[in-house]
């Protein structure tokens, strides 16, 4: 399980501010770190939905939000995005992609459907794909599809940050 690192942490402060966050969501919530520096950025008003496949590691996460008084504001659902994300109503102004990046090419029509104009999405863990970690993990091809499409998509403007090796799309 690999969280977000830390010096990643000012992007969701930047993200929240631009987009007035209100409700953010998440594919990949690990142990919850990052969905709870989402929810410190969106501040009290502000819902995180967080989509975990792994039931250990949601359980963590929920007693971490527990612990840190955070439980109310982040919600853990259970269960593999592909399988989620068709089930959510409503629009996000934030979404973050940090699970299994096989399953990107499938989000595709559903972060359409679910942000407004205005919404921010950041998918990690692009970096097979650009010579960075993982590039001898399986599925290089998904992330191609899924970022080429992206790229293309004219509801989106997508814009791509070496190193980190994010991209980060808003909603047109
Ligand atoms: C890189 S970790 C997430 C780290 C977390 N976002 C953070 O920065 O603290 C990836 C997590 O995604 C979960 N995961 C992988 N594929 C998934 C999928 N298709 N749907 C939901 N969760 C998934 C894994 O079980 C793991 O807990």
């Amino acid at each position: 399980m690999y969280p977000s690192s830390p010096l990643q942490a000012p992007l969701w402060s930047a993200v929240a501010s631009l987009t007035h966050a209100r409700r953010m969501l998440e594919v990949g919530c690990g142990h919850g770190y990052t969905s709870a520096v989402m929810a410190s950025s969106g501040g009290p008003d502000c819902l995180v939905e967080t989509v975990e496949a792994d039931q250990v590691h949601a359980d963590l996460a929920q007693e971490a939000f527990l612990h840190r008084g955070l439980a109310k504001r982040v919600h853990v659902l259970r269960g593999r995005g592909q399988t989620i994300l068709p089930k959510l109503k409503g629009k996000y102004d934030v979404v973050f992609l940090d699970g299994d990046w096989r399953e990107y090419p499938r989000y595709l029509p559903q972060l359409r459907r679910l942000t407004r104009p205005g919404s921010i999405v950041v998918t990690a863990n692009l970096s097979p794909l650009f010579g960075g970690w993982g590039g001898r993990l399986p599925g290089k091809r998904a992330i191609q599809s899924y970022l080429s499409r992206l790229v293309g998509d004219p509801s989106f403007r997508t814009y791509i940050i070496p190193s980190d090796w994010h991209a980060i799309s808003v909603r047109l």
